[in-house]
């Protein structure tokens, strides 16, 4: 089956619609009906094309509606309803076998509410009461391609996909290319004959990351994701393409187990957990730390939630957790539904994508001109948040991505990663769609814009543009500058429009009894802000230098340069030479500080800033920390890698500084000492390769610098 772009726009929009109705608005005939066609289109777009529109969760909801409607009216349940079917992943090209155990999926869960409704039907379906324990085994939910692997006399003789459930695609060529799902694994020690695992085939973050850039190199199509890349892998004609992908296997169920004698395998211990346990031994690969064994479902809950925040750090893609009944005992007897087992629920993480409608583009000035268009989407749900406005970054990005007015576009947000557009959905247009058009002027001041050669930015070159201006003095008192607690963007806009501070030096005459009669305010407020810029005009040269939004001067520069002089207006004597003197100071940053301390009105501004009491001679803190030519790692580069336990990061690279080190990225013949933390990875064994590399444990450093 196909659709039309006109169908496909049309189920896209019902399926938008049904999804924000608050109430029900429809007669539930018509909502199940048009819930079906909806449900069946999305599962085309999933399985056939591998090019999903509406984020899992958005899924889930559309079948959870649907599921609810049978449940209350079940009349209404037709033969053909998606919630009587498994869907399916069989295609014609490999011949299908049957699994020895039906394939299940999984009913889903968002919240703890739901763990806790999960945990309370489990006890209702067994008679349990409160007090009981039930006991759970947590693993994390991979998302891959499952798999159904046969071992017969130790030997592995079959692998299949899951296909529709019962029966799947025979895969056995391509499985036996992969590092980590042995040939042969001793279940004969256990007394076990034959045996069908369960699993998912998926690719580490990191190695398709690489597996892109190689096939970059060679000029090939990139992969769309780890996801794609192994179910792809799984089912290509070539295991040698199989075998290029990286692709690893991680075992999470035991579905059938049968004894030399032809009974059922019996475990010793009445456990799943233990189950994974001995699989693990026999040599398959589980997951281990992000395994756990819950006494309750409030543990359960916690480990959830632990796994949500730490979700990007795993190297694997992970859509959320399995909850199960670690006893196989209690497994049984909850049984299953068609569609999923009933001792065993999927917690859901919060979706990273979804898609939504581009309304309309807005355009922003920033503090030295630079114009960023915003685009306004219909607001949606995103990881947890409402998302209503998305950065485009320029006009490249726009152009670059073909991405017009009224298009639908899949959005995405990655950990604690501020939105972005991934893609617009051309397929789905009607017509309606136009092209962005970039102003030529600015819409603040409406002067010209220009773009310079090599930059990606339009920028509107009037120094004097209100919103430049603004958000100069925005950036001004903002936490990495002058750090003016309490006074931010709404502040500003408040006092620029009443007049009261139009240039940096009126921030410092402020007059806090007006401040204080001013509506939402008091005199509590005031007093604060009084405070707070006082302590501001106390700050060493480097924020000050930071805070005037001159074009490449950033915190490093601006501390490099408060070393190097007495008073801030010093710099005014300085020329190109004086600057390229300076190692880390650039001829491009140097060009800008020299205009600006060439035009008087930024000359007049500082004095009178100074008049004003605002601090301009180098302080004790603007001057770098002496090292001494004996500190044990003087002229050493050096890199931390893997976890530390004692300190983060910054503080590592922070104590290297003060030991006379520098802090480099990568590993290369230019590095002298690596300190690895827990899990190092790859640098390790690339500075190993070059031997020429110092390792150090994170105790051996702190050892080396004396602490
Ligand atoms: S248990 C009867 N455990 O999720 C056992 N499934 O939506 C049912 N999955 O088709 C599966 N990680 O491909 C289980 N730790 C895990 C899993 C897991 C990923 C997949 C599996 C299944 C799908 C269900």
């Amino acid at each position: 089956m196909t659709y039309s772009d006109i169908e496909q726009r049309r189920l896209f929009e019902l399926s938008k619609e049904i999804l924000n109705m608050s109430s029900e608005t429809m007669a539930p005939e018509e909502l199940a009906f048009d819930l079906r066609e909806v449900i069946q289109y999305h599962e085309w777009r999933y399985y056939i094309l591998n090019d999903p529109i509406i984020s899992d969760y958005e899924y889930d909801q559309l079948f959870k509606k649907l599921e609810s409607i049978e449940n209350q009216y079940p009349s209404l349940i037709s033969p053909d309803s998606p919630t009587h079917r498994i869907s399916s992943d069989l295609t014609n090209q490999f011949s299908p076998v049957a699994h020895l155990a039906p394939m299940l999926s999984l009913g889903n869960s968002y919240n703890a509410d739901d763990l806790i409704d999960f945990d309370g039907q489990i006890r209702r379906l067994n008679k349990m009461d409160d007090a009981s324990p039930i006991v759970y085994a947590v693993e994390p939910k991979f998302d891959g391609g499952s798999i159904a692997l046969v071992y017969e006399d130790d030997v592995l003789i079959r692998a299949a996909t899951r296909g529709n459930g019962v029966q799947g695609d025979e895969i056995t060529p391509n499985i036996k290319t992969l590092q980590t799902i042995p040939l042969r694994a001793k279940f004969s020690k256990y007394g076990i004959k034959k045996v069908e695992l369960r699993g998912e085939a998926l690719i580490r973050k990191d190695f398709f990351s690489k597996i892109n850039e190689q096939r970059l190199a060679k000029g090939l199509s990139l992969f769309a994701n780890p996801r794609n890349t192994a179910t792809g892998g799984l089912r290509t004609k070539d295991p040698q393409d199989t075998a290029s992908r990286s692709i690893e296997a991680f075992i999470y169920h035991l579905s059938y187990a049968e004894t030399f004698d032809g009974s059922r395998y019996r475990h010793n211990k009445d456990s799943h957990f233990d189950i994974i346990d001995m699989i693990g031994a026999l040599g398959f690969k589980v997951p281990n730390e992000q395994r756990k064994r819950c006494e309750n479902i409030q543990q359960v809950i916690e480990f959830c939630n632990y796994w949500q925040e730490q979700r990007e750090s795993y190297p694997y893609e992970i859509d959320g957790m399995v909850v199960k009944v670690d006893s196989l005992e209690l497994q049984e007897k909850s049984g299953s539904t068609s569609h999923h087992p009933r001792w065993a629920i999927a917690f859901k993480f919060k979706a990273k994508q979804a898609t939504t409608t581009l309304i309309d583009v807005e355009y922003q000035v920033g503090k030295i001109g630079s114009i960023t268009p915003v685009a306004k989407v219909e607001p949606v749900q995103l990881a947890g948040v409402t998302v209503s406005s998305i950065s485009l970054h320029n006009q490249d990005f726009i152009t670059g991505k073909d991405i017009r007015l009224g298009d639908k576009v899949l959005i995405e947000r990655a950990g604690d990663v501020i939105p972005y557009i991934v893609k617009s959905l051309p397929d789905l247009r009607n017509g309606g769609e136009s092209e962005i058009q970039f102003p030529a002027t600015c819409p603040v001041c409406a002067t010209l814009l220009i773009r310079k050669g090599g930059e990606a930015a339009w920028r509107c070159p009037n120094y004097q543009c209100d919103a430049q201006v603004l958000q100069r003095l925005i950036h001004h008192v903002s936490k990495d500058a002058m750090n003016i607690d309490g006074f931010g963007k709404a502040y500003l806009e408040r006092f620029y429009e009443l007049g009261w501070v139009k240039n940096m030096a009126d921030i410092y005459r402020l007059n806090y009894d007006q401040i204080a009669q001013l509506e939402g305010f008091g005199q509590k407020s005031a007093d604060n802000l009084e405070a707070a810029i006082a302590k501001a005009k106390q700050n060493p040269i480097r924020r000050l230098l930071y805070s005037l939004s001159i074009h490449h001067l950033g915190k490093r520069v601006a501390t490099i340069l408060a070393t190097e002089i007495e008073h801030v207006l010093d710099l005014k004597d300085w020329d190109l030479d004086r600057f390229t003197t300076i190692k880390d100071v650039g001829p491009v940053v140097a060009e800008n500080i020299i205009e600006y301390f060439s035009d008087q009105s930024n000359i007049q501004l500082l004095v009178e800033m100074e008049d004003l009491g605002v601090n301009m001679h180098q302080l004790e803190s603007d001057r770098p920390k002496v090292i001494q030519a004996d500190a044990p790692f003087v002229n050493k580069s050096i890199l931390f890698t893997g976890s530390l336990q004692t300190m983060g990061r910054k503080e590592a690279q922070r104590l290297a500084e003060e030991a006379g080190a520098r802090n480099i990225s990568a590993v290369s013949s230019k590095l002298d000492v690596l300190v690895v933390g827990e899990n190092p990875g790859s640098k390790l064994k690339k500075a190993e390769a070059l031997g020429t590399v110092k390792v150090l444990t994170e105790q051996e450093f702190l050892t080396e610098i004396g602490k």
